[in-house]
C-alpha cells in the first residue's frame, strides 16, 4: 500500500437488514487532502462516516488507517489513533463558554483529568492554546460566551474546533455547513483550508459551490457504490456523475 494513502476500505459491505447500503466499497484517501464525499440522499455518506468512527460494523470487509487493520477496534480506539468526527451539537456543554470547553478537550488528549480544585482559569499553557484556536477559528470574541447563547453558527464552528483540539490524524465533517449561512459556510471551510498538511480532512457537504471551492479530490457515491473518484474537475467532467446526481 502506498505510503500516502491514510485512510482505505477494502470490499467493505454494510447492509441494515436487507436493505443493502455497499457491496464492495474500496475507497481511499491521500494524506494532507481535502476530500468531499457527495451523492444523493440515502446514497450511505453518514453510515460510511459511521462506519469509519466505528459506531457501525460492517457486515464485511476492512477499513485500514494507516495501513493498520481498524475494522475490529472500539470507536474510542479509533479516536486514539487519531480519527476524529466533529461532536454533534448536542454534546456541547450549554453551561461552559468556549474557552472552557477547548480547554477541557486539550486536557482529554493529554489525558489530563481536571480536578475539581484546580480551576480552568490556571491551566496557563491550556487556556494559550485554546486561544490561539479559537482565534485561529474566528471564534475568539466569543471565548467568554456560554455556549448556549452563541448563535447556531457559532455552535457549529466551537464543534470544528472542539474536534480539531484533538490533533487528528483524519478529521471527519459530516455536513459541517448545514445550517449555515453562506457566508459563514465559507467562512468556516476557508479555516479548514488553512489547515492544509497538518490534517487530513474527509467531509460530506451537499453544497457543490463549496466541495468544488475547497475539495483537492472527490467521492461520489451513488446507487450502493462509488461511482466516481477524483479531483473536482475530474469528477465534474465523468458522465456519470452527471447523469446520477448533478442532473445533466
Ligand atoms: N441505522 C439504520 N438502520 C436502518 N437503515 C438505515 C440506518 N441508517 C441509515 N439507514 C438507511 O441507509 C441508507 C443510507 O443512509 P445515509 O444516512 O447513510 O445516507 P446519506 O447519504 O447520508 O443521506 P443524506 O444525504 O440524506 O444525509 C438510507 O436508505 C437510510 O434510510
Ligand atoms: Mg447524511
Amino acid at each position: 500500500m502506498s505510503a500516502d494513502i491514510v485512510l482505505q476500505t477494502r470490499d467493505l459491505k454494510m447492509a441494515f437488514g436487507g436493505l443493502k447500503i455497499f457491496d464492495r466499497l474500496n475507497f481511499s484517501m491521500r494524506r494532507g487532502e481535502r476530500h468531499a464525499i457527495i451523492g444523493p440522499n440515502g446514497a450511505g455518506k453518514s453510515t460510511f462516516v459511521n462506519l469509519v468512527t466505528g459506531l457501525l460494523k460492517p457486515t464485511a470487509g476492512h477499513l485500514l488507517l494507516d495501513g493498520r487493520d481498524v475494522t475490529d477496534t472500539t470507536p474510542h480506539q479509533r479516536v486514539r489513533y487519531g480519527l476524529v468526527r466533529t461532536f454533534q451539537i448536542n454534546t456541547l456543554f450549554p453551561a461552559l463558554n468556549p474557552l472552557e470547553s477547548v480547554v477541557l478537550a486539550l486536557c482529554q488528549r493529554q489525558g489530563l483529568a481536571r480536578p475539581s480544585w484546580r480551576p480552568v482559569s490556571r491551566m496557563t499553557s491550556q487556556i494559550d492554546e485554546a486561544s490561539a484556536l479559537l482565534n485561529r477559528f474566528g471564534l475568539l470574541d466569543a471565548a467568554l460566551t456560554p455556549t448556549q447563547t452563541l448563535s447556531y453558527g457559532e455552535q457549529r464552528v466551537l464543534e470544528v474546533v472542539l474536534a480539531f483540539a484533538m490533533r487528528p490524524r483524519v478529521l471527519l465533517l459530516d455536513e459541517p455547513a448545514a445550517g449555515l449561512s453562506t457566508a459563514q459556510g465559507v467562512a468556516l471551510f476557508d479555516q479548514l483550508s488553512n489547515l492544509a498538511g497538518e490534517t487530513t480532512v474527509l467531509f460530506i457537504e451537499h453544497d457543490m459551490h463549496l466541495v468544488f471551492r475547497y475539495a483537492d479530490r472527490v467521492s461520489v457515491f451513488a446507487g450502493g457504490d462509488m461511482i466516481a473518484q477524483g479531483t473536482p474537475d475530474e469528477v465534474r467532467a465523468d458522465e456519470r456523475v452527471r447523469k446520477a446526481y448533478l442532473g445533466s
